[in-house]
């Protein structure tokens, strides 16, 4: 292990929504830095996928399906990462589906019903249990709620996004509040543009090519790689952070400085 990066060696970590994405980055991430990782998501292929670029890279890990939607399969999903390597220290919160696309007064609700769910939801349950799960053992940990830039800006024709991911941050905030006299820290990342599937979804919704979207959504004129956003994870995993609780960390090329 290279001492100039963030080690999580010893660490056991959960990351949902970990079959592609930023999710699938992050865990490979973890791990490569030393952590047992539980890699989670709805889909099972592509958790397998994981699990076995983590594995062929030297790294351990296992996967585990789960609806974070639904309490039921959170709780078994700590019942399973506590079974498998014996104890938690850090999550990442990543899954979520794709924006709505809809202005306020032609909205779906049960489109935004299932945003909320999958998006906010989602985020107190994994919160729930994990905290459940740390208290329980009695040590330190680090919970990484994923946001985005739409968590602090909106975006027309996405209300049921841009409610949810601000309610992440409310739920990261309340949750550092909460526990941290028990040694239990919260934080968010926030993305900006990102070149994942949900992104890759979200252009061709809209009818725009990276090529007319990026400069306006980045100082750098690019999209942001899954890895730059899983770095800000991993570090607010470690003990590196350890002195950051409550805080919304933006990766999205300087796209909130205009
Ligand atoms: N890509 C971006 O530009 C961007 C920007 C801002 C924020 N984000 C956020 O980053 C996170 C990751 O986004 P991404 O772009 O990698 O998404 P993605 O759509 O590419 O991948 C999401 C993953 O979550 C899984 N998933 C979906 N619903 C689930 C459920 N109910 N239970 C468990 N797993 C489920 C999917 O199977 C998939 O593997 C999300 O929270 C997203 O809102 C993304």
């Amino acid at each position: 292990m290279n001492p100039n990066l963030v080690s999580l060696e010893g660490k056991v970590a959960i990351v949902t929504g970990a079959g592609v994405g930023m999710g699938a980055a992050t865990a490979q991430l973890l791990a490569a830095r030393g952590a047992k990782v539980i890699v989670s998501d709805i889909n099972p292929a592509t958790a397998a996928e994981t699990v076995a670029a983590i594995r062929d890279a030297g790294g351990t890990a296992h996967a585990v399906v789960t609806n974070v939607a639904d309490e039921r399969e959170v709780e078994a999903l700590l019942a399973e990462t506590v079974a498998t390597y014996g104890r938690l220290d850090c999550a990442v919160n990543n899954a979520a589906i794709t924006p709505d696309t809809l202005p306020i007064h032609e909205a779906d609700m049960a489109v935004f019903d299932k945003v909320l769910n999958v998006d906010l939801r989602s985020v107190m349950l994994c919160m729930k249990y994990e905290i459940r799960q740390l208290l329980a053992q009695g040590s330190h940990g680090s919970i990484v709620n994923i946001g985005s830039v739409s968590s602090v800006r909106p975006q027309p024709n996405n209300a049921a996004y841009v409610a949810a991911k601000h309610g992440v941050i409310g739920l990261t905030k309340t949750g550092s509040l909460e526990y941290a006299g028990r040694g239990i820290r919260v934080n968010a990342v926030l993305p900006g543009a990102i070149d994942t599937p949900m992104f890759r979804a979200a252009l061709d919704a809209n009818g725009f090519t990276v090529e007319q979207y990026a400069p306006a959504l980045s100082l750098f004129n690019r999209i942001g790689k899954p890895e730059e956003v899983a770095e800000a994870s991993a570090w607010l995993c470690s003990d590196a952070s350890s002195y950051v609780t409550g805080h919304s960390l933006a990766v999205e090329g300087g796209y909130l400085t205009r």
